[in-house]
């Protein structure tokens, strides 16, 4: 273990349990970064109301128990504790994390099954600009996950089913099935869905016929299930190529739609009703979850099935939670979906709850998705008012990419590579680097920056070590310590860097990869500024301190590369 914060937490407190007795042995110290030392410990003031006595005498007694530890601990003000680590404690323990293969990340023991929701875009129509973030925030998760040794299921709950395929499928059948086939794959399908629509509301012996499809689709008909096929592969072929091109990890295997629940709802429902989970209200199947109510007081139904007999979305999502504890035997479930489905999955957590399918051991949780929104604080879209084109997006960033980098003296090969990389960082780390609940606005401008907490700043700052040991003609794998740390700018980054492991595990469990994303920025700053004090393969740089520099370069390098790729932003060799 060699996260600061965490030592010290463990030392304090068996500081407090020597000086005050056991039942002190689980307070929380408060340490916190501090002004005047590494950190502080606050708990003094906390403690001292309960025992009775001064703060400052608590805190002379706790210190008067941290004897032997590595570094100073002085009272101070009313009863502060500032801790300073000795340089040698900080030096080994950057020593043994240069060592570690892990960098200090821990293991989950035992490793949990953890399901993950996300992407999800309807094929019905185009994937917008919202699922783009549910994607790569859902994909860094599942990396995270992966890393810590959890077995990690990821389900694209794509929206592939319901009455709009009636529709669909007739339009398909009117324009050809090779014309559709080149419509969808191009992205078009917001398109494609406009003109069903618009003959389905102005062309009765339209709308007829996808009446009776609807019908024939649900009862398995194998003409339409053919048809459907069609729909269905033509429109996923767009969405890897979206996700082939941000570098996200799904694949046709993590499909789980809509569609591979419908034979499981009639018995969703007929078990819900059973249990008496489920009761018959207006003619509709629902599940009342206690504590749900609308504007009016009155008990806010989930329903289950409508009073037509039809299956809806909470149809879907409750055969779903079933699936994923029973079959997929999950410890914990990650909903990443957008924030304004939040009452919809607190009621179907619920009600799982109540039918006994969601047990206390399985945790449920939305990790909710802030709205993106345009320059003018509104939902993003095209000028025009229309939904963005995904990849359209994307080559806009790639563009503006490669308009950056004009001036980089590579190959077209090279710079093609470079821009791409960069692109797509800087779309991945703007969505990762807010917290995932807040609404943020869309812009090409800021994410693309090279200054800032911004994806290609990352790179950069990765790109630059990297050019230090090409220049010192080494390969940074093999740098090796001790590390040693006697300039404030290389003592700074040390100490910062031995947080890593630790903070890895909070992002996991908290589901906050825009933490991560902090930690490297500060990262980047403070190599930044060690950079500036410190040279290291300058000419007059001796060799000791050169090869221990080279040791606190390496060291960085690796913090910034593992942790871009846990976000699953891409890193550029050179840039
Ligand atoms: N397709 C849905 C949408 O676009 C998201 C599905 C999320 N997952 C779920 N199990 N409901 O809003």
């Amino acid at each position: 273990m060699t996260d600061p914060q965490k030592v010290l937490t463990e030392r304090v407190q068996q500081a407090l349990a020597a000086a005050f007795g056991a039942e002190h042995a689980d307070a929380d110290p408060l340490i916190r970064p501090s002004q005047f030392a590494d950190f502080q410990a606050n708990v003094a003031m906390s403690l001292a109301k309960r025992l009775r006595r001064s703060p400052r005498e608590v805190a002379e007694a706790i210190r008067a128990e941290l004897s032997g530890f590595p570094g100073t601990v002085e009272v101070s003000g009313p009863g502060f504790l500032n801790i300073t680590l000795s340089d040698e404690w900080i030096e080994s323990e950057a020593g043994r994390m240069l060592a570690d293969p892990r960098l200090g990340v821990g293991t989950i023991t035992p490793a949990q099954t953890v399901v993950i929701d996300y992407s999800a875009p309807n094929a019905a129509k185009e994937m917008h600009v919202g699922h783009l973030r549910t994607t790569i925030v859902g994909d860094s998760l599942a990396r995270l996950n992966e890393h810590l040794g959890n077995k990690v299921v990821r389900q694209n709950h794509l929206g592939d089913w319901g009455t709009p395929f009636g529709m669909l499928i007739e339009h398909l059948l009117d324009i050809g099935e090779e014309a559709a086939v080149a419509q969808l794959e191009a992205g078009q399908g917001t398109e494609f869905y406009q003109a069903a629509r618009a003959k389905f509301d102005g062309d009765e012996s339209f709308k007829l016929r996808s009446r009776v499809r609807v019908t024939t689709l649900q009862s398995g008909d194998p003409d339409t299930m053919r048809l459907w096929h069609v729909f269905m592969d033509a429109t996923v072929r767009y969405f890897n190529k979206v996700y082939d091109m941000l570098g996200v990890t799904l694949t046709d295997a993590d499909i789980a739609g809509e569609s591979m629940y419908n034979p499981m709802l009639e018995k969703t429902c007929d078990d819900l009703q059973e249990s008496g989970a489920a009761v018959i209200s207006e003619g509709a199947l629902c599940v009342f979850p206690p504590g749900f109510t609308g504007s009016d007081d009155r008990p806010l139904p989930l329903i289950i099935r409508k009073s037509d007999g039809g299956y809806g979305y909470a149809t879907t999502d409750m055969a779903a939670v079933r699936y994923r504890v029973h079959d997929l035997k999950s410890d914990r479930i990650l909903y990443v979906v957008g924030a304004d489905q939040a009452l919809h999955f607190r009621m179907v957590f619920a009600a799982a709850r109540m039918a006994g399918w969601l047990p206390d051991t399985v945790s449920a949780e939305h990790v909710q998705i802030g709205m993106m929104l345009g320059k003018d604080g509104r939902r993003f879209k095209t000028r025009s008012g229309e939904s963005v084109k995904l990849m359209d997006l994307l080559q806009e960033a790639v563009d503006r990419a490669t308009a950056a980098i004009a001036d980089r003296d590579y190959d077209e090969a090279t710079r093609g590579e470079i821009a791409l990389a960069v692109g797509m960082g800087a779309v991945k780390y703007a969505d990762l680097s807010v917290s995932h609940d807040s609404e943020y606005v869309f812009d090409f401008d800021r994410m693309l920056g090279f200054t800032g907490n911004t994806g290609p700043y990352m790179q950069y700052a990765t790109a630059r070590i990297r050019s230090i040991f090409r220049r010192a003609g080494l390969d940074p794998a093999g740098a090796e310590g001790p590390i040693r740390l006697s300039e404030t700018a290389e003592r700074a980054l040390g100490l910062h860097l031995l947080g890593f492991g630790e903070l890895i595990s909070q992002v996991t469990e908290a589901c906050e990869p825009h933490r991560l994303c902090a930690f490297l920025f500060e990262t980047a700053s403070l190599f930044s500024t060690f950079y500036e004090q410190c040279p290291v393969v300058k000419e007059g740089v001796d060799e000791e301190t050169r090869a221990r520099r080279l040791a606190l370069c390496a060291l960085t390098l690796r913090v910034l590369e593992t942790g871009l790729d846990l976000l699953g932003v891409p890193v550029p060799e050179r840039m």
